[in-house]
């Protein structure tokens, strides 16, 4: 989930008709705490940072009570805190206009759109699930890219969420304050998202992908030591307009929740490929078809990797789960497709949309000798058809949310 810009309809992957921006350089501690400083006259009581995700496999399966496998990436947001004085919350973000003020005793879903509503709307779900919340001041800067599907809305509830428990001197462990985290993105902002993005921000760690079966969030940390065997995961941002996104992914939502009436089970996690065959509707087929298959390749995914298999072997699994994309699930644009072809046709192993679809990013997974040769690949696929230049950087699992300073 990214964050929407104030004024603008939130989507489950970031502003609707909007291209991502290229992020900006990474936050430090100490720019964010000066900038607190600067704005409030007094320095913070501490700064806590949460990251972006990049999902390798597993992709509309965690609203179905079914497995995913993302990462932690190195872009994150950076948030400095301290109680506020009166009787007013106040946040400012380096990415956006003003300060928006609000009152944590009170805030509720409703009260304030745009980019703020991801904190107050974290405040609320905290002070909801029975935790002390005291007004606060908040000043955050991030380099996750908005708009890019790479999750820069659970970025900042999740850094919210870590600063919330620090301010109030309480232990609240990774699952529940992702919990907190998606409760704000669900009922406070409005978007019908599962829990991977928020699992991965919490609880990503560097060299691991996080293995997380959604029925009962349960994580396993997988190895992912990419440099080991010669290979790089790039992520290529296809910075494409995402139109209708937000429901688009309502739509997708619903039709598997009817394929899991029809079959008669509590959520197409229960299902097989064989199973839903006996859909008669094509689309909502379809639809189901690629939540079995694609929970079927992430288990795959997992059982290789831990058995210490030379990860060049998921590379069919990675294409399989975008053709599973493309045409069952009908989540891809221009944009990918030819991202993904183009990334295949330079030399990866295996290539993919990450993220909820209708633009954002793609994933490639490469011998390290092939990564210019693919990042060169795609930006002459761009430049043929006049497209925008898409951004490619390596993708790193990376920590995942805590305390700096
Ligand atoms: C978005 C949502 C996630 C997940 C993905 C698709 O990122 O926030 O919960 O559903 O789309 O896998």
């Amino acid at each position: 989930m990214t964050r929407p810009a104030p004024h603008t309809a939130s989507t489950p992957d970031g502003p609707a008709a909007a291209g991502s921006a290229p992020a900006g350089p990474a936050p430090s501690a100490d720019t964010v705490a000066a900038a607190f400083t600067e704005r409030t006259g007094r320095p913070p009581a501490g700064v806590w940072a949460a990251p972006g995700r990049v999902n390798l496999i597993g992709e509309h399966t965690d609203y179905n009570d079914g497995f995913v496998l993302p990462f932690a990436i190195p872009q994150r947001t950076v948030l400095a805190a301290a109680p506020a004085p009166g009787g007013t919350s106040t946040v400012r973000s380096a990415q956006e206009d003003g300060v928006v003020e609000f009152t944590a005793a009170t805030v509720a879903p409703g009260d304030l759109p745009g980019w703020a509503a991801y904190v107050a709307g974290t405040v609320w779900a905290f002070r909801e699930a029975g935790y002390p919340v005291a007004e606060l001041d908040v000043e955050l800067d991030s380099d996750v890219p908005v708009g890019a599907g790479l999750s820069s809305s659970a970025a900042v509830e999740c850094a919210a969420g870590v600063a919330l428990a620090g301010l109030a001197g309480v232990e609240v462990g990774p699952t529940e304050l992702a919990r907190i985290a998606r409760r704000a993105e669900n009922a406070f902002v409005g978007a019908p998202t599962g829990g991977m993005d928020q699992m991965a921000s919490m609880h990503g760690r560097a060299g691991r992908l996080v293995f997380l079966d959604t029925r009962d969030d349960v994580v396993e940390l997988v190895p992912f030591d990419l440099p080991a065997h010669g290979l790089e995961l790039l992520v290529i941002d296809s910075r494409a307009p995402h139109a209708h996104a937000g429901g688009e992914y309502g739509a997708r939502r619903a039709d598997c929740e009817e394929a899991a009436r029809v079959l008669g089970v509590r959520a197409l996690r229960d299902a097989t490929p064989d199973d839903v065959t006996v859909i008669a509707d094509d689309r909502v087929r379809r639809r189901a078809r690629h939540v079995v298959t694609e929970n079927a390749r992430v288990l795959e995914v997992v059982r290789l990797l831990s058995a210490g298999a030379d990860p060049r072997e998921i590379g069919p699994l990675l294409d399989a789960s975008h053709v599973s994309m493309r045409d069952d699930f009908a989540i891809t644009v221009p944009h990918i497709d030819v991202a993904v072809e183009a990334a295949r046709a330079g030399g990866a192993v295996g290539a993919r949309m990450t993220g909820g679809g209708f633009g954002g990013c793609v994933i490639a997974l490469c011998p390290a000798e092939a990564a210019t040769a693919v990042t060169d690949a795609v930006r002459a696929a761009y430049a043929e058809r006049g497209w925008l230049a898409p951004t490619v950087f390596p993708g790193t699992p990376s920590d995942g949310a805590g305390r700096l300073g």
